[in-house]
């Protein structure tokens, strides 16, 4: 089955899985956040110990996306701090893998996770080494991704992949305080997100620093507002995003209903949260 539609869960609330993941991340936890029982497409948090060590030269036999949450990762001498992204394809040789001070990790995984030390050629078209957001800054403008009334708003993006093949796109978006959107819209892709700080609220209640989504392709959503702005990771699937804007019966309103959509065994941690984060 493919992955379902879950719009939202708290990974916050989500407790640590101790279960061996693969010998490649021999003594990391990890969340499943959504999983594709037919491709066994994952996307995961993960969390590197401190003084964590891959030993040998070893490779994923499928692509791995990475976003560094908290803490810091370091793969063939390039350190990956809070902020970084890597996109490392299927048999990308990690000479060496280590943490030293432990990491937090939102981790895309292309298929079932396997690990080898079988060196094959890898698809340098798609190998990203390192974006980092906080070294780098946002972009200048909001091109490449088509989001008319989050660019309009003065919000940033930072664009960091476009697949060479299929058109899927990873950005980050940076919304600026007191959005409100004017329109609901669809996009003919999948669209995954997770909110890297700050709150949001739109059709399925209000989401917070570490909630995520997978909504599947053609799901009418929003409108979406925020009080005290937020940034988002997001990756589109199946193509570019393109988004289809419809009017608003109602104008928006900082009071969203809690209404999310998710499997039932996942209820559990998409409750609302009663309390305010603290920033
Ligand atoms: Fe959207």
């Amino acid at each position: 089955m493919p992955r379902s539609h879950i719009e939202f869960i708290h990974s916050n609330s989500m407790p640590w899985v101790k279960k061996h993941l693969d010998p490649l991340f021999k003594n990391v936890i990890y969340k499943t956040l959504s999983l594709d029982n037919d491709t066994k497409e994952m996307t995961a948090v993960l969390k590197f110990p401190k003084k964590w060590n891959q030993q040998k030269p070893s490779s994923l036999t499928v692509d791995e996306e990475i976003y560094i949450l908290s803490g810091s990762i370091n793969i063939n001498n390039i350190q990956l701090d809070e902020g970084s992204y890597s996109y490392l394809p299927a048999y990308y040789p990690r000479e060496n893998f280590f943490s030293k001070n432990g990491a937090e990790v939102l981790s895309f995984f292309s298929g079932k996770i396997s690990y080898t030390c079988d060196f094959k050629k890898f698809n340098k078209n798609k190998l990203i080494e390192k974006i980092s957001l906080y070294q780098d800054g946002w972009d200048k403008n909001y091109i490449g991704i088509n989001s008319p009334e989050i660019a309009s708003s003065g919000s940033r993006k930072k664009l960091l992949r476009t697949d060479p093949y299929t058109g899927d796109q990873t950005w980050i978006m940076g919304v600026i305080p007191s959005y409100q959107e004017k329109k609901v819209e669809s996009h003919p892709v999948v669209q995954e997100c997770f909110i890297l700080s700050g709150e949001i609220e739109g059709n399925c209640g209000t989401m917070v620093k570490g909630s995520y989504f997978w909504r599947p392709r053609d799901i009418l959503h929003g409108p979406y507002g925020t009080k005290t702005g937020c940034t988002i990771l997001s990756r589109s699937k199946g193509g570019k995003l393109i988004v289809d804007y419809f009017d608003l019966d109602k104008p928006f309103d900082f009071n969203s209903r809690h209404n999310v959509v998710v499997p039932d065994k996942l209820l559990k941690y998409s409750r609302k949260k009663t309390r305010k984060i603290i920033y």
